[in-house]
């Protein structure tokens, strides 16, 4: 099992390795973490999908939040990555591809449709198509009324692409919330929820 500080640089490599799929400088934090699983209720859900667990933040809190039926299916797209949750997860399904291909990922695991998805991707690195395809993707795969959880780093709000993708989950949610800002994470960042139609 890595510790914090291992876990800092593996995720640092991999950001020189491949910053345009990282998008990130340091593990999400346990606040952010918190809030994501609290915003996407992961305790009440029978099924949950994770699309870019990276290191593992989300990954650790899901497990520590989620009822012990409930099963966990990761998306990573980083082979290197996969190998090291696969390894520090034993429980969880982690899946090497990327979350455009949700669906087929989960039939190839048979995987239930999930309550909740909790979303690590760098977002801001998608071209708008790219963003398009994984919120179609994530839409046929929720159950009704199903949450699906991402976040945003603050400094960036006003940017153009952050602001054109709030607007794509704004269409393609009927419900959508934003929550308080987490200033203990590097950069500090918001919860986007959304819910899909009952
Ligand atoms: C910002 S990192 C995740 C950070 C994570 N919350 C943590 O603290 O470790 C984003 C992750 O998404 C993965 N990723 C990027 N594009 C992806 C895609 N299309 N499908 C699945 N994973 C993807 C990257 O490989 C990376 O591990």
């Amino acid at each position: 099992m890595l510790n914090t500080v291992q876990r800092q640089v593996v995720f640092i490599r991999k950001f020189f390795q491949s910053p345009r799929r990282i998008g990130a400088i340091a593990p999400s934090s346990s606040a952010l973490a918190q809030e994501m699983v609290a915003r996407a209720r992961v305790r009440n859900a029978a099924a949950i999908l994770e699309f870019g667990p990276g290191t593992g933040s989300f990954t650790r809190q899901i497990i520590a939040c989620k009822s012990a039926a409930a099963p966990l299916l990761s998306i990573e797209a980083d082979p290197g990555l996969t190998i090291l949750l696969r390894k520090k997860f034993t429980s969880v399904a982690i899946a090497a591809g990327y979350a455009q291909n949700a669906r087929r990922i989960m039939k190839a695991y048979g995987f239930p449709s999930p309550d909740c998805i909790v979303s690590g991707l760098p977002w801001s690195l998608f071209d708008s198509k790219t963003q398009q395809d994984i919120l179609t993707e994530a839409k046929a795969v929720l159950k009704p009324g199903g949450y699906f959880a991402t976040f945003a780093y603050i400094h960036a709000l006003s940017f153009p692409e952050a602001r054109a993708f709030r607007c794509l989950l704004q269409s393609n949610f009927p419900v959508f919330e934003i929550s308080r800002i987490v200033w203990n994470n590097l950069p500090p960042a918001i919860v986007y929820c959304c819910r899909k139609e009952v």
